[in-house]
């Protein structure tokens, strides 16, 4: 397989979709709900999510596609090649606000992250990793990650984690939000993982997230020496729903120790 050929590919599809993206601001969208009534999706997402499957098995019949809205393969095991794709990743942000939202991209073989691609449409800003080749912001290299201390950093996560919730003792977050420099929370996951990887953030963790949501910032932040696991400090699968805690190296170690060991994530 051409690797080039498949990360030319997938960086020219994903500034078409951000294209088409950018041109439905004018329109109405059409909004759903999912799981619940906080859980959006919209015409865009799927419209997008197809655009890329077609693309897709147009030039790679072969390899399978895992995507959010559904649209893609069945996908119960990461051999061969697999593209995990989530169209618009910030869909309530793309709803309310029109901006905080990206494209995230992952291409996957034998389950190792090849390619990842987050592409923060109204930024026109394409972050993008070829393992081993480095990673960039639009054309410019991103620099290896630096160590960081708890109190100089920024941790991104979502409020709903520091108060009463159903999965996990909110208590358990709470010294570390207090140790740190500060905390953000911009509803994207994908952004949040790139913005460890630019370093405008120190680490984002998350009680759950899917494959999509993480695939491509996961490729870009570990090109970078930044550390992805779950909140148990272990491998994510890629397959399956999990918590997910990413830093910048060091940073990553300390907080697993001295801040996560007693949950049950
Ligand atoms: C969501 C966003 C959000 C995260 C949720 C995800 P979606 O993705 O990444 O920041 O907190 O867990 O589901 O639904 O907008 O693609
Ligand atoms: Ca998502
Ligand atoms: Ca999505």
């Amino acid at each position: 397989m051409n690797w080039e050929n498949v990360y030319s590919h997938a960086k020219q599809w994903v500034k078409e979709a951000g294209e088409r993206i950018r041109q439905s601001f004018d329109q109405t969208l059409n909004i759903e709900t999912k799981t619940n009534p906080n859980d959006l999706v919209t015409n865009i997402d799927k419209e997008t999510e197809q655009f890329f499957i077609k693309k897709i098995k147009e030039v790679y019949p072969s390899h399978k596609i895992l995507g959010e809205e559904g649209f893609g393969d069945q996908v119960d095991s990461l051999e061969g090649t697999v593209w995990l794709i989530d169209p618009i990743d910030g869909t309530m942000n793309f709803i309310h606000q029109q901006r905080n939202f990206a494209i995230s991209l992952g291409v996957y073989e034998n389950g190792v992250g090849k390619i990842g691609l987050v592409y923060d449409v109204v930024h026109d800003e394409l972050y993008h990793a070829f393992r081993g080749k480095g990673a960039f912001l639009n054309e410019k290299p991103i620099p290896p990650l630096k160590e960081a201390s708890v109190s100089e950093s920024i941790i991104a996560l979502n409020a709903t984690w520091v108060m009463p919730n159903y999965r996990i003792d909110h208590q358990l977050l709470i010294p570390l939000v207090r140790d740190a420099r500060g905390t953000r929370s911009y509803g994207t996951a994908a952004l949040e993982i790139v913005f460890v990887a630019t370093g405008r953030v120190d680490a984002y963790i998350s009680m759950r997230l899917s494959p999509w949501d993480y695939a491509g910032s996961a490729v870009i932040v570990e090109e970078l020496g930044g550390i992805i696991t779950n909140l148990r400090g272990e491998k994510l699968d890629y397959l399956s729903k999990d918590s997910l805690f990413v830093a910048k190296p060091g940073l990553h170690q300390t907080i697993l120790a001295e801040y996560l060991k007693d949950g049950k994530w």
